[in-house]
């Protein structure tokens, strides 16, 4: 194959920069200083750009770059990445669907664990030396809790899998009702927020889910519900859930994601109900490095003019 320049504009994982530096002619943005500059001297030698879960292709970029042909993103969300832009400009996107199910899910279920039975709040118990001077909090019972799940997508079932091995009744809302499934539906999210004890979202974000849990949805969910988001930081009113935690509306949240990555409000470091990751729900090496090879995979297929593997659009 010819050289062919692709962009990655942030660093994103040790393996796949190594694979498309053998591969491709690869440009690190991160190590330029100056983007404009860099535009204006390579602009024209990058076809390809790898995008992520914070670093996408806007319009700005996709215009900046005249020679674009494809965008292929290392997450399965797509949602830093205009497709409109791209759809019109015959730009394809590529995404990493299915590798990383399993993953997202187990870490969905962890959380639920970790904010019921409180892990994280017992691990430092015990590493501060309180556990000598006094005795630990009870905690609540996750097995048979009655789970909603927002997005019953390839995620949305594998967390509905797991958490149905732990006796936990399902229930969902999505943008309608699937006609194969047995879990019972609710039209809207303020519904199923009411009638579950542990709330999830697992949708892609768009414009329609966009603060798809906001006050109303919080309250519902009340001073005994748990929020776990393992989607976009922006599906969260962050403002009303900060509020909601601190107040005692809301009775937990395990949180992997946030509205302004890598920032988290300071606001919930100080609360025991509140589990806080980096954002690593593909987080595995295994994982990692199958995404990795369908990036690598979408663009040889693009440049060899074969069929892509994971095309979006
Ligand atoms: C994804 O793939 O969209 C994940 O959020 C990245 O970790």
């Amino acid at each position: 194959m010819e050289s062919i320049g692709v962009l990655m504009p942030i660093p994103m994982n040790s393996y796949l920069e190594g694979e498309l530096e053998k591969r491709f002619n690869l440009f690190k943005l991160w190590t330029v200083p100056h983007k404009a500059q860099f535009l204006k001297e390579n602009a024209d030698s990058v076809r390809a750009v790898i995008g992520n879960s914070s670093s996408g292709a806007d319009a700005d970029l996709i215009d900046a770059l005249p020679k674009l042909e494809i965008v292929a993103s290392f997450s399965v969300g797509i949602d830093k990445v205009d497709l409109k832009k791209c759809k019109e400009k015959g730009i394809r996107v590529t995404n990493t669907p299915d590798v990383l199910t399993e993953d997202v899910a187990d870490l969905a279920i962890g959380l639920m664990l970790a904010v019921l039975r409180r892990l994280c709040e017992s691990d430092r118990f015990v590493r501060s030396g309180k556990w000598k001077m006094g005795d630990y909090k009870l905690t609540t019972k996750f097995t048979g809790k009655t789970v909603g799940i927002i997005g019953l997508g390839r995620i949305g079932q594998a967390i509905a899998t797991r958490a149905e091995a732990f006796n936990c009744p399902i229930s969902y809302h999505s943008r309608s009702q699937k006609a194969d499934v047995k879990h019972k539906y609710y039209p809207t999210v303020v519904e199923l927020a009411a009638n579950c004890d542990i709330l999830v979202v697992a949708c892609p974000l768009t414009e329609e889910t966009r603060h798809i849990i906001n006050r109303e949805v919080i309250d519902a969910l009340g001073p005994k519900g748990v929020l776990i988001n393992i989607g976009r930081g922006p599906h969260v009113d962050e403002s009303e859930l900060v509020s909601a935690l601190v107040e005692g509306r809301l009775g937990g949240a395990g949180l992997d994601v946030y509205q302004n990555e890598p920032e988290v409000p300071e606001e919930l470091f100080g609360l025991e109900n509140v589990v806080l990751l980096p954002h690593v729900g593909s987080a595995t090496v295994e994982t990692r490095t199958a995404m990795a090879d369908l990036v690598i995979g979408n663009l040889e297929a693009h440049f060899l003019k074969k069929p892509l593997l994971t095309p979006v659009v």
